[in-house]
């Protein structure tokens, strides 16, 4: 079955990049010039997907602003004769179909995946989750598309850790198929030492049966007191399983100060328009260093 639909969760707190976050969603916090969740969005319509729903909260309403249309600053932009730019804002309004949903409560992850039911229905679906932007030649959603193609699995997007940052992270058991492809039949979210099962954590994107759902209504919340979404995909791994892809793609924690400023360097160093001058005024920089 083809894969047509994709979940973006972002209505998180995004406490941890206070107070920059008070009143800006992570998720629009800008990488250069284009804000995180677009990104994402691209992603998902770079890989073939129709229709995206956004789970927003409180307070996220200028995600759905940024995806609209803004008919004074076009007609700006086009008596200007800023073409180009012209025609990039208009392409943010029609990159896809995007319907949003709020989740009145943060009551986790795997809350706000629940949150999805009725515009998934009964069909597997694409999870990117909205503070994770993952820049690579062919889009990460694609790479565990194609794996869901052919074994008809769920499947999970994952990449090794260091072992002094496994525990804020998931850790996945897993055994290899071939090349970046492992099947996975346990996890576990935030592990103490001795519950570690690899370094491989699920890092920002997964294909997900429509089964999570039934699962995830009869999760109980977990860590920090949320609805952990590893919780109910521990259940599916432990029955059917799951595939996983070791995707190639560099990821950005957008939730994180250190991923956001990482984020912004690198991409800034190949951007086309500041890409030189960035570059120039980097190295001074590190000469003092
Ligand atoms: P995080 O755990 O990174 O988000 O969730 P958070 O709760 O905003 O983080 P901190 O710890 O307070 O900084 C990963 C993704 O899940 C979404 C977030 O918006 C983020 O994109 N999320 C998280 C929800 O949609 N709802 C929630 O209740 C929690």
């Amino acid at each position: 079955m083809q894969i047509k639909k994709a979940v973006i969760p972002a209505a998180g707190l995004g406490t941890r990049v206070l107070p920059a976050t008070k009143v800006m969603p992570k998720e629009m916090l800008p990488i250069v010039d284009k804000p995180a969740i677009q990104y994402i969005v691209e992603e998902a319509v770079a890989s073939g997907i129709e229709d995206i729903l956004i789970i927003t909260s409180r307070g996220k309403d200028l995600i759905e602003d940024h995806f609209d249309k803004t008919p004074e600053l076009e007609s700006r932009l086009y008596g200007t004769q800023k073409y180009k730019l012209h025609q990039d804002i208009l392409d943010i309004s029609n990159l896809a179909n995007i319907y949003f949903l709020r989740q009145k409560e943060a009551k986790g992850l795997g809350h706000a995946v629940l949150c999805a039911r009725s515009f998934v229905g009964n069909e597997p679906f694409a999870v990117l989750y909205g503070d994770d932007v993952i820049i690579g030649e062919k889009p990460v959603t694609k790479q565990l598309m194609e794996v869901y193609e052919k074994f008809e699995r769920g499947v999970l997007g994952v990449k090794k850790v260091s072992s002094d940052v496994i525990q804020n992270y998931s850790s996945i058991k897993i055994d290899p198929i071939y090349d970046n492809i492992y099947s996975c039949t346990d996890m576990i979210e935030k592990p103490s030492k001795d519950q570690v099962l690899s370094l491989y954590s699920i890092l920002g994107r997964c294909i997900l049966p429509p089964e999570i759902f039934e699962v995830l209504e009869n999760t109980k919340p977990g860590r920090g007191d949320e609805i952990q979404l590893t919780d109910a995909m521990c259940i599916i791994a432990q029955s059917t399983g799951f595939m996983a892809v070791d995707f190639i793609g560099k990821r950005y924690d957008m939730g994180d100060k250190l991923g956001i400023m990482k984020a912004s360097v690198e991409t800034a160093l190949t951007h086309p328009e500041i890409g030189e001058s960035f570059r120039g005024y980097l190295k001074k920089v590190c000469m003092n260093l």
